[in-house]
């Protein structure tokens, strides 16, 4: 439905992912990148009501299959 995950710590700060995760709607709204999204998927990502631990443990999966498949991660810096 939305974007690839590959990547997605080359391409996003862990703080701009933790609030895309926790603050979905207050991001679809305000963040210049997130609206861009949108815009192109059409699709409002829904608010899946979760946690900070359970979205730091996203976090730590996705930087995880970033070095695994991209050989490298958190290079995103906006
Ligand atoms: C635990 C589950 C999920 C996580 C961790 C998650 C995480 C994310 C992240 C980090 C982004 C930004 C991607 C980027 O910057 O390239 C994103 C975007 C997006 N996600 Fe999710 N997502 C989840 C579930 C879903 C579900 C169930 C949908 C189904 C509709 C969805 C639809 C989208 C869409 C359409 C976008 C692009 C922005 C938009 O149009 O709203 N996501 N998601």
């Amino acid at each position: 439905m939305g974007p690839g995950y590959l990547n997605l710590t080359n391409r996003r700060s862990p703080e701009w992912i933790m609030n895309m995760i926790l603050n979905v709607d207050v991001m679809l709204d305000e963040d210049p990148i997130a609206r861009k999204m949108l815009e192109e998927c059409l699709v409002r990502m829904p608010n899946q009501n979760i946690s900070e631990e359970e979205a730091r443990d996203l976090l730590e999966f996705f930087r995880h299959i970033d070095e695994e498949h991209a050989g490298v991660r958190d290079q995103g810096v906006l």
